[in-house]
């Protein structure tokens, strides 16, 4: 049965109708929207449209409701009704006869599904925001693990500088905290209620919109009725913060990857996160890194959608905005498995000491220090950086690192290098000497460690 029967002739045709519903996806909203429809009972009973004993007959018919449908939501979808509007309001005339029918004065469904959906993003912001601190939780133990192993760091994916395994767990810790903040600052600006704006230019009944807002949690409401059936502002801010947390799982996973790769042999992931080959006996693939690096794709194409959606409809509320939910719950259904997903690698990694330290002693990423150490002996560091260079070079061509080079040949490039050259390019030497605010210096990022273990509350 249709909600707007009355001024229709003929029956929906079965394939519009079809096309037409949106039960089979917004039946997730079904808390949300019974939540709402008794909020908004209280404030029909404040305005008079309902008695005292009406309302609290309505209230907890939706609160059966509710608990009938917690376990089972997908119970739902074994009726034709279009939408779960629909679907509740004439759940709720069965249960209560015509007294039901009453629920759906002075609202509709433009307000009705916006307020919905913010309540939908409002506890997912929270499921995700815990998910985020539960990622750094583990990132930070990683990073106490394997506080003192020596890595090398890459630019361009060339052996640059040493690192240290920790200070790369820091570099995703910093990220996260920005996605954790991207996620409050999209809480901020949706917590306001648009219940009360009716279908565009507000509600006819004397309703007290902040009152009704705040019993609901939101803030306040919003300001402008127009504007709140049409916004959905807050779905393409959830979506890029999903998509810009997505590319920083994706990196994260693309580093495990290469570390895991036979080539690096930094790190080994546990069986229970790989998958074999039909084929080749010998391998274990990285399928979940992959799958996570995959899957960032899909949650881009999703905050496109919505995107190209929004960009030339009129106000206010236009059909195409039904198109906003089933991109929205599966990409944050995506972002919140990923999160988990890198949770669990993380929680069985086990770092490859020795193939670290290896990879950091070739590969010259040590050829800064020569050049720092000219630098101290009073030579200009663009005359220091070529010196180096030809170090470097000569030390290639001999294959060898720069630690083995003998005394003289060092010499032959500049006089001023003394016997104290093979202290300064030790790898824990470089590691010591960046102690500036950020820096790899086993101090600072065992502050930082320690910052964080208190921020996240690790006892
Ligand atoms: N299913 C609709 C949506 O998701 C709900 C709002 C319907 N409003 C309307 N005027 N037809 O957007």
């Amino acid at each position: 049965m249709s909600l707007w029967g009355g001024r229709f002739l003929d029956e929906s045709n079965k394939l519009f109708k079809e096309f037409n519903a949106s039960l089979s996806f917004d039946y997730i909203l079904a808390q949300e929207d019974i939540c709402a429809s008794i909020a908004w009972s209280k404030s029909l009973l404040e305005t008079g449209v309902l008695t005292k004993t009406e309302q609290k007959q309505i209230e907890v018919a939706l609160i059966c409701l509710k608990q009938e449908i917690y376990t089972n939501p997908e119970q739902i979808l074994k009726s034709d009704y279009e939408d779960i509007h629909s679907w509740i309001e004439s759940n709720l005339i069965k249960k209560i006869g015509e007294l039901g029918k009453k629920l759906h004065t002075g609202r509709s469904r433009n307000d009705q599904i916006t307020t919905d959906l913010k309540l939908w993003c409002k506890n997912n912001i929270q499921i995700l925001s815990q998910s985020i601190l539960n990622f750094q939780k583990i990132l930070i133990l990683t990073a106490e693990s394997y506080y003192d192993v020596i890595m090398p760091g890459y630019t361009h994916l060339q052996r640059a500088q040493p690192i240290t395994f920790s200070y790369w767990c820091l570099a995703y810790i910093e990220m996260f905290k920005r996605d954790f903040s991207r996620l409050e600052d999209t809480l901020k600006r949706l917590n306001v209620s648009p219940l009360g704006s009716g279908a565009l230019s507000g509600t006819g009944w004397n309703i007290d919109r902040d009152k009704l807002a705040l019993s609901m949690g939101f803030r306040s409401a919003t300001n402008n009725a127009l504007d709140s059936v049409s916004d959905r502002d807050y779905v393409v801010e959830l979506l890029s913060s999903a998509s810009i947390s997505m590319m920083h799982l994706s990196r994260f996973s693309e580093d495990l990857i290469f570390f895991n790769s036979s080539e690096a042999n930094f790190i080994e992931l546990s069986d229970s996160i790989a998958s074999g080959s039909s084929l080749m006996p010998q391998k274990k693939n990285p399928d979940a890194l992959e799958l996570i690096r995959g899957k960032c794709s899909r949650v881009y194409g999703s905050l496109f959608s919505i995107l190209v959606v929004l960009k030339g409809l009129p106000l206010s509320y236009n059909k195409d905005m039904q198109e906003d939910k089933e991109s929205l719950f599966d990409a944050i259904r995506t972002w919140n498995n990923s999160l988990l997903m890198a949770i669990l690698i993380l929680k069985n990694i086990k770092v490859n000491r020795l193939s670290c330290y290896q990879a950091a002693e070739k590969g010259y990423s040590n050829a800064t220090e020569v050049a720092d150490y000219l630098v101290k002996k009073g030579i200009t560091f663009r005359e220091a950086h070529n010196i180096s260079g030809k170090i470097v070079l000569r030390a290639i061509n001999e294959n060898k690192a720069l630690k083995d080079l003998d005394l003289f040949i060092f010499q032959e490039y500049n006089n001023l290098i003394e016997n104290d050259i093979y202290d300064h390019i030790t790898l824990e030497a470089c590691i010591k000497k960046r102690t500036s605010k950020g820096g790899v210096s086993l101090n600072e990022v065992q502050d930082a460690i320690i910052k964080e273990k208190i921020r996240l509350n690790i006892v």
